[in-house]
């Protein structure tokens, strides 16, 4: 396949206190009054000996910490900034909706914006001409095609620069965290509006937080930190997960001993469906499995065993399920695996605990609710459960049930 973006040993060093690009009196001043401090400047590595390369096509995320170096990547691919080290080669007309405020002049109208931006990309006119409405509408900023965009809200600004960049037929689109200042139903838009140009055999590169748009979108996942490439894959949901462990590997425990005059618990455990313990982290279109293995000492026809379920952050409790909830099963004595699924579909973007559960029935309890000895904490994040992009993001609701909905016309 053809490449589209090359990239080798890329570098680029920034000053810490560079002037930013747009410089206001306020800027001005305090800059003025803090000149005699200045000689101490620092440097620091945005991006260091990045090499890879994308071939056309690809649908490639990039995902990684607040300052991992993402949008400098981009810029340096759109010819925004200059890198200091190394080269980046890009094969194609580049699209690019980066940083509000690049791109547009903002004493221009969004018409001639739309036009200036037409002509940089080395387009006549009349090809303009013909994209124009399809632009404005997709923008839905009709009324305000007269108005110099200097007077647009951010919102209006995203819109309109998304709707340029992905309306002029790129054969490379650049597309950062931006969506972001938009409204939910217009990153939606955006959102298909990227997965038809990935259709079209476009390359794209998409910088986002949202895991549920990296992996229905993407092909290929460049995780950055550091200014430093920790992995590319192609296996998009394994990279998200171990991206999203990284933050979290020091809470979760996957083995612990406990044991009583009824039981002891020989290991806890999260799964996966293949029975293999994970990085707990799931997406929404998985199965959430618990597995205990117990060494039971005495035949209970009363012992049950089970799990409570918490929303972390709130704490509050989801649900109880015991191993006799739906049959009754005695636990026969010596070594025997329990394992229990949480159905995909069902659970949030969120991070949840699970406490096991054991108790007596009738009499008490043996491992009682809010006990701290037998946790499991998991993460669920990206996927969606659907083949709709609606089912992408997170929704600000404690579920997000996978109910099918069926209509009739009267
Ligand atoms: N113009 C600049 N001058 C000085 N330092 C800069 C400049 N632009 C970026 N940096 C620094 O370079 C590093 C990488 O920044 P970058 O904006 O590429 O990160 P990012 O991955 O896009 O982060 P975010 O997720 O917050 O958007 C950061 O430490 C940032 O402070
Ligand atoms: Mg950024």
């Amino acid at each position: 396949m053809e490449t589209a973006i090359k990239v080798e040993n890329l570098s680029k060093k920034y000053r810490i206190g560079e002037r930013l690009p747009y410089k206001t009196i306020r800027e001005e001043i305090i800059k003025f009054f803090k000149r005699e401090k200045k000689k101490n400047q620092q440097f620091i590595w945005a991006l260091k000996n990045l090499s890879f390369e994308i071939k056309r096509g690809e649908v490639v995320g990039i995902i990684g910490p607040n300052g991992a170096g993402k949008t400098t990547l981009l810029k340096i691919l759109s010819r925004i900034t200059e890198p200091t080290d190394g080269y980046a080669e890009v094969y194609g007309r580049v699209g690019s909706l980066l940083e509000v405020g690049i791109g547009f002049h903002p004493e221009l109208t969004g018409r001639e914006n739309i036009y200036l931006n037409g002509a940089i990309l080395g387009m006549k006119k009349k090809e303009i001409d013909k994209k124009f409405d399809e632009i404005v509408s997709f923008a839905e900023l009709e009324k305000f095609l007269d108005t110099p965009v200097k007077y647009y809200s951010s919102g209006m600004y995203v819109r309109l620069a998304f709707s340029v960049a992905a309306h002029f037929e790129p054969d490379i689109l650049l597309v950062d965290e931006v969506l972001a200042v938009g409204d939910i139903s217009f990153q939606k838009k955006c959102l298909g509006k990227m997965e038809t140009l990935t259709k079209e055999a476009r390359t794209v590169l998409f910088v986002s937080h949202n895991m549920g748009a990296i992996e229905s979108l993407c092909t290929k996942c460049i995780w950055l930190d550091k200014g430093k490439i920790v992995k590319i894959s192609e296996d998009i949901s394994k990279l998200i997960k171990e991206y999203v462990s990284s933050f979290f590997r020091n809470e979760t425990s996957f083995q612990k001993k406990l044991k009583n005059e009824f039981f002891e618990v020989l290991s806890f455990n999260l799964i996966e469906k293949k029975d293999k313990p994970t990085i707990p982290v799931y997406l929404k279109n998985e199965d959430i499995g618990i597995e205990i293995e117990l060494n039971v000492f005495e035949k209970n026809p009363r012992l049950s065993i089970g799990y409570a379920l918490y929303e972390n952050k709130s704490n509050v409790c989801l649900w109880w399920s015991f191993h006799v909830d739906v049959e009754p099963y005695i636990l026969p004595c010596g070594n025997i695996i329990l394992k229990t699924f949480i159905p995909s579909g069902l659970l949030n973007d969120g991070e949840y605990r699970i406490e096991m559960l054991a108790g007596i029935d009738g009499v008490g309890w043996i491992l009682p609710p809010g006990n701290n000895q037998m946790v499991l904490k998991f993460i669920v994040k990206g996927g969606k459960i659907g083949s709709s992009m609606l089912s992408a993001t997170k929704r600000p609701t404690l579920l997000f049930p996978a109910l099918k909905w069926n209509f009739f016309k009267k």
